[in-house]
């Protein structure tokens, strides 16, 4: 099905079953612990042997000699891979740096072997025999420094990057009567997700499964086969089951290659699950930037010049962290700059994490945007209403499908109390407590992305949905039965959903908060399919037929649903593709953050007090697990504000703090109360579910929101983050 025109009236639109608070149908599993995870695959390898990673011990350079006698040896050792006896390897399509390295090195923790051995134990006590000889090359690991010479990016091929602008910025800022300039810096941020990269590969013969915990299965198949070298037919990927993925597990990554590598090398089946201290360096994270942002208004506070310019860095091949891509959109004004330079940095590589780009892009302009408001003598939510822009700044013509952040603005104002908030900084106490409000609105584009899906009705009723999409704990498979409950007029137990299995069809997979709206589009076309193949079967004519309580009725004939397959079950395949609306129309989802903190007068810690977000984001497909969403992504948001911060070793390139003893994440301690506010929308522009995605919106502005109450609180800015109580300590107010 091509979606090439805005959707009509459908039967999602019903909203039985969709639209609804419904449960989620892998929550006692989960809580159970029988929903098997990629490590706990005991049925399918009941004699896996173990692998242990050994992770390089330099960030740049080579193996000089790596001896493996002494572990080779050692009790229960069954085989060592190395660069060496791997042999030629490619590197996967989404990967910028090669997953197994030897003898180059590119980054610190690269893998460089796989230990396998009878038990963990065994494996991790060899691995500890391995003795290699690096030499140490000098490498670039300070982005300020790198950035001073850094390109800028967005050039064609193999030519030079160039800024994008609209009117005239410069001559605009200096002519604006009040001015911003102000420089913010964002650090290098851990997906740190629950659930470890884990593997296990089976071989047989030629054909490899491997049980895996990875987001896009079409992607890391693909990539697989690519890395061994072999036809991706040869190999099965299987992730049903994902314990958080943040971006970190779009990708192949090392322990599904050297659980391969392991597994042919052994012959046997093998399981590595990643140890905790190598994640954070062997696989992506999200790559420090720094921010500068300019803002020229009018003394009524009307945008006239705003420019932002984002530096990060990354791996030779790398991108950049797009931190500039919600000022293209969220803010009128006729005169805009924006660009984005890209340092070469041999830290790990730089790549997506949970809203890539508009997550600290969001962090610093959302700041800016307060600073701004306060030197207009302006609310900074009357500031941003007024700057409102319905249609895309750089492109006057086209539209948003739907923007209803001034409502988000104002609803979350009168229901947050925000006219209780004191403008002027440092005036709230609470005892021991300074006290403060900050806003930011929150903002997120709509990805399309193809989708597919295969559909059987079966002979007792029931509906067995199969495709590769994941659900990372995001409720793909609630959402995924709700759509083909409404499609087919059954209820949501009558309905199985099968997930994450690259025998099933390739769908949009689970990223960039596309993954809900786009699977469940390309289960709308499957089941549109399938209600055709039943009308013919049961011999029905019309095409305006009515698919409810278990019944298929048309005319004044009424047949139960079942009976379509009873001379066997009834399969369709299809998928969601696109037209050209997301480029007549600018899809994007929009959102307010509040947020009430306490400032610990004596000692700088802050305390979160209060959350609010009002979102608008097209249909919500599930309100309860679009809400789950939400709290996690303001829980990273406020991660992301006050704790979450990759310590670089800039001598030796590498991140220190890499475990979670050292990269602080909140905890429910942390967090007080939150609540989600959704808008009744739904967005004909975006595909037939009218829905657009809630899983990176929640994170967009929540940090600057934070920020910003600190500031309230304190009277002290702070533009570095995370906000650590030393950067504002010795400049509290005075304790009386
Ligand atoms: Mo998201 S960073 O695209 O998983």
């Amino acid at each position: 099905m091509k979606f090439t025109e805005p959707a009509g009236t459908n039967p999602i639109d019903r909203m039985t079953v969709v639209g609804r608070p419904q449960d989620r149908i892998d929550g006692p599993r989960k809580t159970t612990g029988t929903a098997p995870y990629a490590y706990e695959r005991h049925a399918e390898a009941p004699d896996a042997a173990y692998g242990w990673i050994i992770g390089a011990a330099i960030a740049k350079g080579r193996i000089r000699s790596m001896n493996l006698d002494d572990a080779r040896g050692a009790p229960g050792v069954l085989g060592i891979v190395t660069a060496a006896e791997a042999g030629k390897l490619n590197k996967g399509n989404f990967n910028t740096v090669k997953l197994l390295g030897g003898p180059e090195i590119d980054h610190y923790h690269q893998a460089i072997a796989i230990v396998v051995a009878e038990t963990f134990e065994q494996a991790r006590a060899a691995a500890g025999l391995v003795q290699i000889d690096y030499e140490r090359a000098k490498g670039q690991f300070d982005l300020d420094e790198a950035l001073k010479t850094a390109p800028l990016t967005g050039g064609e091929e193999g030519k030079p990057g160039k800024e994008d602008r609209t009117g005239s910025f410069e001559s605009a800022f200096s002519a604006a009567p009040v001015q911003l300039d102000a420089t913010y810096t964002t650090p290098d941020h851990s997906h740190a997700m629950m659930e470890p990269f884990a593997s296990i590969a089976i071989w047989k013969g030629d054909e490899l499964t491997v049980w895996t915990s990875n987001q896009m299965i079409a992607w890391g198949r693909g990539d697989l086969a690519k890395t061994l070298g072999m036809p991706k037919e040869k190999v099965r990927l299987v992730s049903p089951y994902v314990g958080g993925g943040f971006g970190g597990k779009l990708f192949l990554r090392a322990d599904a290659v050297m659980a391969a590598l392991g597994a042919k090398a052994v012959g046997r089946p093998v399981k590595v699950a990643m140890q905790r201290p190598l994640m954070a360096n062997n696989s992506t994270h999200r790559p420090a930037t720094s921010q500068r942002i300019r803002i020229g208004a009018t003394k009524d506070g009307a945008i006239q010049a705003i420019a932002h310019e984002s530096g990060s860095g990354d791996q030779p091949g790398g991108g950049p962290e797009t931190a500039v891509n919600q000022t293209k959109l969220l803010y009128a004004g006729p005169n805009r700059l924006t660009s984005m330079r890209l340092a070469v940095l041999n830290l790990p590589e730089g790549n997506a994490m949970r809203a890539p780009g508009e997550a600290p892009g969001m962090m610093a302009l959302e700041i800016a945007m307060d600073e701004m408001a306060e030197k207009l003598g302006m609310d900074p939510v009357a500031f941003r209403v007024k700057n409102d822009t319905q249609v895309d700044p750089e492109k006057p013509d086209r539209q948003f499908s739907q923007r209803q952040l001034v409502r988000c603005l104002e609803e979350g104002a009168q229901r947050f109390g925000w006219n209780q908030r004191n403008a002027k900084p440092a005036q709230t106490r609470d005892g021991r407590w300074l006290v403060g409000m900050g806003v930011a609105a929150a903002f997120r584009n709509h990805m399309n992305m193809k989708s597919g899906a295969r559909v059987t009705l079966n002979k007792d009723g029931r509906v067995v949905v199969e495709t590769d999409m994941t659900d990372i704990g995001t409720g793909s498979y609630t959402i995924i039965a709700q759509t083909a409950a409404e499609m087919m007029g059954v209820p949501m137990s009558a309905v199985d959903v099968r997930l994450g299995d690259s025998d099933y069809p390739v769908s949009a997979g689970s990223g960039g908060q596309f993954g809900a709206a786009n699977a469940t589009a390309g289960v709308y076309a499957a089941c549109v399919k399938l209600r055709e193949a039943v009308a013919q079967r049961l011999g029905f004519n019309s095409a305006e037929l009515n698919f409810a309580d278990g019944q298929v009725t048309g005319g004044n004939r009424s047949v139960a649903l079942r009976d379509a397959a009873s001379a066997g079950p009834l399969t369709a395949e299809d998928r969601i593709e696109f037209g050209t609306l997301d480029k007549t129309y600018q899809l994007s989802t929009f959102g307010a953050h509040f947020v009430e903190v306490g400032v610990d007068a004596y000692t700088g810690v802050t305390r979160l007090r209060r959350m609010l977000a009002v979102c608008a984001a097209g249909r919500i497909l599930n309100p309860k697990a679009a809400r789950s969403q939400m709290i996690g992504a303001m829980t990273m948001g406020v991660g992301s504000a006050l704790m979450e911060e990759l310590a670089v070793d800039k001598r030796f390139g590498f991140f220190v703090n890499h475990d979670l003893a050292g990269y602080e994440v909140p905890v429910h301690a942390d967090i007080p109360h939150q609540e989600v506010v959704f808008l009744e929308e739904a967005d004909d522009k975006a595909n037939p579910m009218k829905a657009k995605g809630v899983g990176e919106l929640g994170l967009c502005g929540v940090g600057a929101a934070v920020a910003n109450a600190v500031y309230n609180a304190t009277g002290v800015r702070i533009r570095d983050y995370p906000l650590t109580l030393e950067k504002h300590l010795d400049r509290l107010p005075t304790i009386a």
